[in-house]
């Protein structure tokens, strides 16, 4: 098995956990933003390779680029003569478009899983898809989508914290505060109504809260921070329950203008995020949990 990918600390860093060469994609975009990603030493990969593709998403982002390069490499690891590939893509791009939400848009994350496996994808793993059911989407494609929220977990468990709420700002989110309470053993879980309007993209939250958070500390969990709006409205309604500390966590720092900004600026004491995405707030890694999940080839996990 080879490890193949840009060296950016992240796919490197899983080879190395998992033990595998490394083949370093060096990135390269011409000046009308064509690309050209080139898989170093190439000459030895030979058709007795397995490959994991593993590709993070750059800064700035742009998911299109990134799909883009991801399919041209996918194609090219197949022209020299590799017959599996595994992508690992920490961020499941176009998740968040699972849906028809209004007529004349397209199924974007289906059409998406189409491409990778027509580019010759065997296998996606990925960490908290966005959408639930990514095993079944794309018939052909086995795809798995592992837990950034234990990995979350994990680190929160070595702050200490004591009896903490650890708080969805909407419903989905709710089940995902639910998870970490179970993993840290101790603290409540609870989680906001949020209701986002489709055309301007704003988001009003609920002021009501099920649990007492006075003089205690929360965590504000969600998968994705991307205008930041959600996290700072549960913030806002937070702070006001005077609590002892305010933690927000997310596996995917996207932070589009100044969401780190804003959010701390609202009252969060910490804003972290796992590496899924590179960013100032990406203190918690997922290469552990991703190593330990392709050497034990686990079960399907959503
Ligand atoms: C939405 O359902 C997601 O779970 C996140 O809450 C959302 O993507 C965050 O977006 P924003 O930071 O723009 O509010």
């Amino acid at each position: 098995m080879i490890v193949v990918g840009p060296k950016d600390g992240f796919s490197d860093k899983l080879a190395e956990k998992l033990g595998c060469d490394f083949f370093e994609l060096e990135r390269r975009t011409f000046p009308d933003k064509e690309i050209r990603p080139r898989i170093l030493g190439s000459e030895k990969i030979t058709s007795a390779n397995k490959a994991i593709l593993v590709s993070r998403m750059e800064r700035p982002l742009d998911p299109n680029k990134y799909l883009v390069e991801i399919l041209l490499t996918v194609k090219n690891l197949k022209s020299l003569g590799v017959d599996e590939v595994t992508l690992v893509m920490p961020y499941m791009i176009y998740a968040r478009q699972d849906k028809i939400f209004r007529s004349g848009e397209p199924l974007s994350a289906e059409y998406v899983l189409e491409l990778l496996k027509q580019a010759g994808v065997s296998r996606l793993l990925t960490v908290s898809c966005h959408f639930s059911g990514i095993e079944d989407l794309c018939p052909g494609l086995e795809a798995v989508s592992i837990s950034g929220f234990k990995t979350i977990a994990k680190y929160l468990a070595k702050l200490g914290l004591r009896d903490p709420v650890v708080l969805g700002p909407d419903e989905k989110a709710g089940t995902w505060a639910k998870e970490i309470v179970n993993i840290l053993g101790s603290g409540e879980h609870t989680f906001l109504e949020k209701h986002r309007d489709r055309d301007s993209g704003k988001v009003e939250t609920e002021e009501k809260l099920a649990v007492d958070i006075g003089g205690r500390d929360v965590v504000i969990v969600d998968d994705i921070a991307s205008s930041g709006g959600t996290l700072i409205n549960a913030v806002n309604i937070v702070k006001k329950h005077k609590p002892k500390s305010i933690i927000v966590a997310v596996v995917h720092p996207i932070l589009s203008g100044d969401c780190v900004e804003k959010v701390k600026g609202a009252g969060a004491d910490m804003f972290l995020s796992t590496d899924t995405i590179p960013s100032e707030i990406s203190k918690i890694s997922v290469t552990e949990d991703i190593a330990r999940f392709i050497k034990t080839c686990g079960a399907k996990e959503v």
